[in-house]
């Protein structure tokens, strides 16, 4: 007989089979996920007499929830502007074309297609929200319109998920002559107009100070939105521009404008730190205590308060202005809000109770950053009120059906015959009522905060991680790579990982478009 292996190569040919079974494995399990996606299976149509769950919105919190909501219990409506779900932290590589935007954009339609029952959407934007008539008006804003382009919508129930607009502070020239950083169109805009500044400032016989004006690319706002564009829009240079067009090396500058007196508020002491060195080795420079308060279309008026104490007026020339000064309230909303005495003290969005129900409304909810609540408006808040509307809306639906069958079983009990069937109905009563009971045990809505992160610049990121109950500050290379892998797990589908993936492969390879289209 063969004598047997040696114990260390049985070792190794069973770690062998292993490693090529769960290939294998992997490999079915994403074939066939793939392919479910691609052939969804038939929906029903939920019944008439349902209530009507209208939803407002296809950003973090609308889409969370639509993700997690029983479909079948409800008449669903979806109305929004946008017709996908866009993964806004990877928004900022758009902008310089690191990555493509239709890899980080997910269609609506897909989403809802993978329902259970069929839910409506209606590309429109919602323009009044009529609290007392529960009825949302809405307007097709779209290029192309039909006979019908306004009309009402009636609800049971409305879910407001419109997110937040820039914030502004009415600060003259601001909308007409900056760019913002929220949607696709802004990314693309900002991605057309840094190669067009420097376009122009090769044009022939440009003079010298319009050379540098063109070439000086200012930021305002020193938040996580700046701070990530600021690194973006530097690597691009570094990577890319100053290798294919060399003229530029001297005059192209990045400048972070922020009024308080450091950027990223809401990181750690040493992550500010970190941050700031990185820029400084970046040679992006940071402008803190300085408050824009004017914008013309070349340069921008700020009040910059001096070490002294003292204040004075700069005028800083840009080509490019992106404008990063956070969240403002949606006209739609103050409308709503001016309609509910309840909310007449809110300034910054609708204050909700801790199931997130608006103040003074009944059956209208609000999530992400269109709700006022104790915690910031981020992506990560917003998810998690999404998730948290579809669980208290399927077990509502649950506790529904299960008082419906409670009125049921006490009419038939009443209609009983004898004392034993009686009886039996009773018992069916307190099941059913405990069963009630636990169905409704649904608490306020908490949320876990999982860390901040945020990439700035030269293949560095910056995290806040909550880890164990303790709080892990962390910078550089190996956060980034943290920053990557989380942000690509982060994705909304698969399709949207692998693109995101190829994207990052293709820079790599090739390096960015520096075509302007
Ligand atoms: P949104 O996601 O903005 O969605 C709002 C939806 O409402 C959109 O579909 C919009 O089209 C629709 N809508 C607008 N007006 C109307 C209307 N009148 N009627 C109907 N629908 C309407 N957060 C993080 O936690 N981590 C990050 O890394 C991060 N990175 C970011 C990067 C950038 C560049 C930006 C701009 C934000 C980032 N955020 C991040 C913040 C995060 O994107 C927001 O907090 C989050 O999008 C809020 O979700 P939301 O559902 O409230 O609104
Ligand atoms: P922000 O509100 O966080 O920061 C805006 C900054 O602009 C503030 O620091 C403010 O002092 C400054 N500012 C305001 N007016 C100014 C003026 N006139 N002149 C100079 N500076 C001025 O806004 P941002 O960065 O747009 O973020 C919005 C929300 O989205 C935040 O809650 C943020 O946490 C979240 N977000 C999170 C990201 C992440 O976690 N990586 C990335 C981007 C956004």
């Amino acid at each position: 007989p063969a004598p047997k292996p040696k114990k260390r190569f049985r070792f190794l040919r069973w770690a062998w089979r292993l490693t090529w079974l769960s290939g294998l494995g992997l490999t079915g399990a994403m074939v066939y996920s793939i392919y479910s996606l691609r052939h969804p299976e038939e929906q029903f149509e939920p019944s008439p007499d349902k209530k009507t769950l209208v939803i407002l919105g296809t950003g973090w919190g609308a889409v969370s929830l639509l993700k997690k909501l029983d479909t079948e219990n409800y008449n669903v409506v979806v109305v929004s502007p946008r017709n996908y779900f866009l993964f806004t932290p990877l928004l900022p590589s758009c902008t310089t074309g690191l990555i493509e935007h239709r890899s980080i954009m997910e269609p609506i339609r897909n989403i809802l297609r993978q329902k259970k029952a069929t839910v409506k959407f209606f590309e429109a934007e919602a323009t009044k929200i009529d609290y007392e008539k529960r009825i949302v008006h809405i307007s097709d804003d779209s290029e192309i319109k039909g006979d019908i382009s306004d009309t009402e919508v009636p609800f049971d129930m409305l879910v407001i998920g419109v997110g937040a607009e820039n914030a502004t502070f009415g600060i003259p020239g601001v909308r007409e002559n900056s760019c913002f950083l929220k949607e696709v169109n802004d990314a693309q805009n900002i991605r057309k107009r840094v190669m067009d500044c420097v376009e122009t400032a090769m044009f022939k016989d440009q003079t010298e100070d319009e050379v540098k004006r063109l070439l000086h690319m200012v930021v305002v706002g020193g938040g996580p939105t700046g701070v990530e564009f600021a690194g973006e829009l530097k690597d691009f240079f570094n990577d890319d521009l100053k290798k294919w067009i060399p003229e530029i090396q001297d005059n192209f500058h990045v400048t972070l404008v922020e009024a308080l007196p450091n950027v990223l508020p809401m990181f750690s002491k040493q992550l500010i730190d970190y941050t700031e060195s990185t820029f400084k080795e970046e040679e992006i420079t940071i402008r803190t205590k300085t408050m824009v308060k004017n914008v013309t279309d070349k340069y921008i008026e700020a009040q910059v308060t001096n070490p002294d104490g003292s204040k004075s007026i700069e005028k800083i020339p840009y080509g490019l202005l992106v404008w990063a000064t956070g969240n403002a309230v949606r006209p739609v909303i103050r409308d709503l809000m001016g309609q509910i005495p309840a909310q007449k003290d809110s300034r910054r969005g609708l204050a909700v109770n801790e199931y997130l129900v608006v103040n003074g409304a009944e059956n209208i909810w609000a999530v992400g950053d269109c709700a006022i609540t104790n915690y910031a408006p981020t992506a990560q808040v917003a998810g998690q009120e999404g998730a948290f509307l579809a669980r208290l809306f399927n077990t509502m639906a649950k506790t529904d059906a299960i008082e419906k069958e409670l009125q049921h079983l006490s009419d038939t009990q009443s209609q009983a015959k004898s004392n034993d069937e009686r009886n039996q109905i009773l018992d069916e009563i307190r099941e059913r009522q405990k069963q009630l009971r636990r169905t409704k045990q649904i608490g306020p809505f908490q949320y876990s905060h999982q860390g901040s992160l945020a990439y700035i610049g030269k293949e560095r990121a910056v995290a806040d991680i909550s880890w164990l109950s303790g709080n892990i500050a962390s910078g550089g290379t190996l956060t980034y790579l943290f920053w990557r892998s989380a942000y690509l797990s982060m994705c909304f589908s698969s399709r949207n990982r692998v693109l995101v993936a190829f994207d990052w492969i293709k820079a790599r390879l090739f390096g960015r478009d520096v075509s302007r289209e």
